[in-house]
């Protein structure tokens, strides 16, 4: 399924007045296509997702499936907080969507298992996540995504929180299980050498409020492992992409600074708090 997004604007209104977080986002992401969204903090990539998602309404825009529907569930979302249910244990934890849907109890055991045995954590079906690292979560959180078989997953910043080295192995075992699944993916990092190593395509944001300013392919051969990072082409479109980004990164930076208290609006700026990790 495609995905269409036309002329998507966002406005928050707040007690210190109106936010814009998105101003005209136009993206068309293909068929089972591994697509990035890059852009420095509170540019509205989270924003983005959540609207795509539903779970947030535009204030302007539109945002279409396109194609045939295969599945029952249109989109999954992984958050950057594996945002597990803390009193259930994992195989209870990874079927909601089937469960959801009342599909007969083997058949949503089958899934789990089948979706526990792809990342690997089948040994620990009856653990809950608190016993967890957080690598394992994010990975219940994806086998969870998955098992809701849905057209598109919508990853927000999904290993943001995981230090550098699960963070590399994490992004191999997607890597290895998107080559099985073939979903469209939609991935939201503001890390650009994650973005290169998984995506096929990247959408370079703009400072807030977002804009695309433009998509990068990238040109990298699949399959692709830790070692593509050597690669002259990963280079070469880390480049490009950090070309981009660095001005973006550099405004956002210089109007996020505490000593900068009121926009040219008059309005006082607000720190991004949605995400208090980036
Ligand atoms: N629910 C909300 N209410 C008010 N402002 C919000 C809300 N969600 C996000 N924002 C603001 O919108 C902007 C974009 O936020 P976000 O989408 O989280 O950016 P990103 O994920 O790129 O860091 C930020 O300025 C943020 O503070
Ligand atoms: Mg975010």
């Amino acid at each position: 399924m495609r995905v269409v997004i036309h002329g998507l604007t966002k406005e928050f209104m707040t007690g210190q007045g109106k936010i814009r977080a998105l101003a005209g986002v136009n993206l068309e992401v293909r068929e089972r296509e591994f697509f990035g969204v890059i852009g420095p903090t509170g540019c509205g990539k989270t924003t983005l997702l959540h609207i795509i998602a539903g779970l947030e309404k535009p204030t302007k825009g539109t945002v279409e499936f396109v194609g045939e529907k295969r599945t029952e569930a249109m989109v999954s979302m992984v958050f950057q907080d594996a945002a597990l249910m803390p009193w259930r244990t994992v195989e209870r934890n990874v079927p909601l969507g089937p469960e959801f849907r009342k599909q007969p109890v083997p058949v949503y055991k089958r899934v789990t298992q089948f979706f526990l045995e792809m990342v690997r954590l089948l040994d620990f079906s009856g653990a809950h996540p608190a016993e967890l690292s957080g690598g394992m979560k994010q990975k219940v959180a994806i086998a969870r995504a998955l098992a809701n078989d849905p057209e598109v997953i919508l990853m927000d910043e999904p290993f943001a929180n995981l230090d550098a080295q699960t963070r590399l192995l994490l992004r191999e075992e997607l890597l290895r299980i998107w080559e099985k699944e073939r979903k469209t993916v939609i991935l939201v990092t503001h890390n650009i050498e994650e973005a290169v190593m998984l995506c096929d395509r990247i959408a370079v944001m703009s400072a807030a409020p977002g804009v695309v300013k433009s998509v990068i392919s990238v040109d990298v051969r699949r399959p692709r492992s830790f070692k593509s990072m050597s690669d002259p082409d990963f280079i070469r479109c880390l480049e490009k992409i950090w070309d981009l980004l660095r001005f973006e990164v550099d405004k956002a930076m210089k109007e996020n600074h505490p000593s900068r208290v009121e926009n040219p609006e008059g309005q006082q700026r607000r720190k991004p708090y949605f995400d208090w990790w980036d």
